[in-house]
């Protein structure tokens, strides 16, 4: 059953129902102030970290499952019936509900007795603020009598704090409220310089500010006392919860439609002139007036929705493609790529499933999420690759997590996952094919945010590289540390008391478990190593990573091969995981992809022979499972992924991330139909119909489907924030469509069904607009290209010399 539709046209998913699986959510923000907001109006806000600047409460694991957000309430005033249009929190019936959730931005709306009311929802480009417009038509043959409330709850900025700490906080609230608009300063009066407001363009309303004047003693939201007896009472909270309400009347002729504008938002203070006049205690509002009048203002409201559009427009617009595929064309042209933005931005720090609080930014993470997002913004791309590159260890090594305010390394986890400095070359080797910009090799970075140590960015990558050559294991592979790619396979941890970290509770030295998939990763950044050393013109250099790249290759083929399939790793025993010879975990999903990714077994067979295995032990209708058998019991010397009950996460769930990276190897192999028939097991869009089982949102990857040994096969989970969606961009954006960036060009190389008769797609690359269209002629892979009409050599089509701005790609497939 489905709950929406997609409208392509407008790059809307609208959900017509309220009760959705799950809350079914978007982004609001892209740049420093951020919301999150669901199809029923829940969610919240902050500024840059969503833990330190929370600036809206929220309670996460709630029951409903979503509790808590930017509310509006409308009440009849002669029927003194109530009710919201975005259903919660009254969830009152209505006509007509929808949410459309676009590109950073969302409207959600109904009807009720023929007063239709809908709110738009949205960040303004460089600004930190919210805008909420609120727009109520009586469509009754009579003059309706209405008064509208929104409202929100303050978070007292730390939200760990906020939501433990009531000893202290319950009494440190503070607001004010100056011509109609309500200030959030809680400690503004000692050490912030920043505060919240809450602002509305109805003129003579009243409000409240102590939260439980507006609800009334034991109610909740879905009933406030306040709103029910139609009258807020200009309340003013000292401590406690400070919670920000206003309330509009409105007298609506027949047909009448009227707009009410609500501004949230944070603004900061130089610390010197905090308060107005100096030495109160009052905040010095000048600098901040000014944008609260601009913003309250409708056609300002909506000049700043058109800019939002036009910036997604012009994002979106570096890569389009027409396929005959809808599900393809509508993920790439619109959710996948606005998805990895979110990635991008969020990390895995804030949504319905990342309390915000927790996990900073990861480094692996953030490098991976760059291949889904490097080509929309380049430049912020560069400034992440440096911000990461300077939490890097003189040894190579990296924290593995970084905190987005301060940019340090996070030292409750450290370091010691030993696949994550090669994330850094994949990044940095994204980086350069996009952008060409070579001069970001060139810049100084510090180790672990020292002054002093800084070196050239390339020196970060030949210390990445050397990392591993530094560790490796008593069969020549890499040692795997507190773990690799899969944080859940903790090979030196043994950890069997509650609550300890399966990852940093370490009781072994870590000298003989080694890991196959690192032993891949390093032979696909050696080369994107290497090929980078050669454009630098340092050819030995180069070499050298090619050599130490065969070596590897061939311990995998020597140790890494179980007979039918790679192997995952070796255990602190030196006993194998992932072969035949294992009761459990016989065969992994990761080493398979990743190393015919890599390019290891393509010319003898071995990759073939790793790619069947996967269909044939793998493979299900929901996704490719991560390994099977699932581990049926705890394993001491193996860690958190058997900690899983089996079908869940990394014990046997379909854990998205790494399906397109069978999905590539399928590509390496010519394999188009097999390809894109995995593309398309995991793609939302083509799992909509099946939306009550897979309860996630239709318009963005989940990190996991349930696998095939759990109780609920096929249910998605942790939707949003995973390297799902920067791979899953790139495996079919580059490696399928085969529109690939390379050192030296645009490459070319279609790995597409055999039934596709092609497609057409215009990219923009370097400044130049490539318009490319290809044609099937035969079954295979083959491809002759002509630019201007001209047959080239090979498949790499270079900028343009002469500077034209548009270039016409043909492409014949045979
Ligand atoms: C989760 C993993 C995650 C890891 C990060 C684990 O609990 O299962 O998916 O990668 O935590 O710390
Ligand atoms: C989620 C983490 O964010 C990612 O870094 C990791 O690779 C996967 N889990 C697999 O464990």
């Amino acid at each position: 059953m489905k709950y929406g539709y997609f409208d392509d046209l407008n790059r809307e998913y609208v959900i017509t129902q309220p009760d959705t699986p799950l809350p079914w959510i978007n982004y609001l923000g892209c740049q420093a102030y951020f919301g999150i907001i669901s199809n029923t109006a829940g969610g919240y806000s902050f500024y840059r970290d969503a833990r330190l600047r929370r600036l809206t409460r929220y309670r996460y694991n709630n029951a409903p499952f979503d509790f808590g957000g930017r509310y509006v309430y409308l009440r009849d005033n002669e029927s003194k019936e109530f009710w919201s249009p975005s259903w919660q929190p009254t969830r009152h019936e209505l006509k007509d509900y929808s949410c459309r959730h676009g590109m950073g931005y969302t409207v959600i709306g109904s009807s009720y007795k023929g007063i239709e009311a809908h709110t738009r929802y949205f960040v303004p480009l460089d600004e930190n603020l919210e805008i909420w417009q609120l727009t109520v038509t009586n469509k009754r043959a009579v003059k309706a009598s209405i008064s509208a409330f929104a409202s929100i709850e303050f978070c007292l900025w730390d939200a760990q704090d906020d939501s433990t700490n009531f000893q202290r906080n319950f009494s440190i609230g503070q607001v004010e409220v100056e011509d109609g608009v309500i200030y959030h300063k809680t400690e503004y009066r000692e050490r912030r310089d920043h505060f919240a407001y809450f602002a509305t363009s109805a003129k003579g309303g009243s409000f409240d500010t102590q939260r439980d004047v507006f609800l009334g003693h034991y109610r909740g939201w879905d009933k406030p006392a306040t709103v029910e007896a139609g009258q807020l009472t200009n309340s003013i909270a000292h401590g406690w919860a400070p919670i920000g309400a206003h309330q509009a009347k409105l007298e609506l002729a027949p047909g009448e439609t009227r707009q009410i504008v609500f501004v949230l938002g944070y603004h900061e203070n130089p610390v010197a002139e905090k308060f107005d006049p100096p030495g109160s205690q009052t905040i010095n509002k000048k600098t901040v007036k000014p944008v609260i009048a601009k913003y309250l203002d409708p056609k300002e409201a909506d000049a700043a929705f058109e800019r939002l559009r036009q910036y997604w427009e012009s994002v979106l617009g570096v890569f389009q493609v027409n396929t005959p595929d809808i599900h393809t064309n509508r993920m790439v042209n619109i959710w996948n790529a606005y998805q990895c933005m979110a990635t991008f931005n969020m990390s895995r720090s804030a949504s319905f499933y990342e309390s915000g609080i927790g996990r900073g930014l990861g480094f692996r993470d953030s490098n991976q999420d760059l291949l889904g997002f490097v080509h929309m913004v380049p430049a912020r791309a560069r400034e992440r690759i440096l911000d990461l590159a300077a939490t890097q260890l003189p040894t190579g090594g990296a924290y593995h997590q970084y905190q987005p305010l301060t940019k340090r390394g996070n030292n409750d986890v450290g370091s010691g996952f030993n696949d994550d400095p090669h994330w850094l070359i994949i990044g940095v080797a994204a980086y350069l094919k996009e952008t060409g910009d070579w001069s970001i090799l060139d810049e100084p970075v510090p180790y672990d945010n020292a002054p002093g140590s800084e070196t050239p960015l390339y020196e970060h990558l030949q210390r990445s590289f050397r990392y591993t050559l530094d560790r490796l294991g008593p069969h020549g592979l890499p040692l795997i540390g507190r773990a690799d790619w899969n944080d859940c396979l903790n090979l030196n941890c043994f950890s069997d008391t509650p609550g300890q970290s399966f990852q940093t509770t370490t009781n072994k030295d870590g000298k003989v478990a080694e890991s196959v998939f690192i032993a891949g990763l390093f032979v696909h950044a050696g080369q994107e190593l290497a090929a980078i050393a050669k454009h630098r013109g340092l050819d030995a250099e180069a070499s050298t990573y090619l050599s130490e790249v065969a070596k590897m290759d061939q311990v995998v083929r020597k140790h890494g091969w179980d007979g039918e399939w790679f192997l995952r790793a070796y255990d602190d025993f030196g006993a194998k995981i992932g072969s035949k010879e294992c009761e459990e975990g016989k065969i992994f999903i990761e080493t398979n992809g990743y190393c015919v990714l890599a390019g290891i077994g393509l010319e003898d067979g071995l990759a073939a022979r790793a790619l069947d295995s996967t269909r044939k032990h793998l493979a299900t209708k929901h996704g490719i499972v991560l390994q099977q058998p699932a581990y049926s019991r705890y394993y001491l010397n193996l860690g958190e992924i058997s900690s899983y009950p089996p079908g869940y996460k990394e014990n046997a769930g379909i854990f998205c991330h790494n399906n397109p990276w069978v999905i590539i190897a399928e590509t390496r192999l010519g394999h188009g139909d097999e390809a894109h028939d995995y593309y398309s097991r995991i793609n939302p869009s083509a799992r909509e119909e099946i939306s009550d089982l897979h309860r996630c949102e239709p318009y963005v990857y989940a990190q996991m489907i349930a696998g095939r040994d759990a109780p609920t096969h096929g249910e998605a989970k942790n939707s949003w924030l995973t390297g799902t969606a920067a791979w899953n961009y790139y495996a079919i954006v580059q490696w399928i469509l085969g529109v690939r960036t390379a050192l030296d060009g645009l490459e070319i190389a279609p790995v597409i069904p055999k039934n596709w008769q092609g497609f057409t797609a215009t990219r923009t690359f370097r400044g130049v607009v490539y318009k490319i269209s290809i044609e099937r002629k035969g079954d295979g892979n083959s491809i002759a290209l002509t630019v201007d009409g001209k047959p080239i050599k090979g498949n790499v089509v270079s900028p343009p010399a002469d500077g034209r701005r548009e270039v016409v790609v043909k492409g014949i497939l045979s």
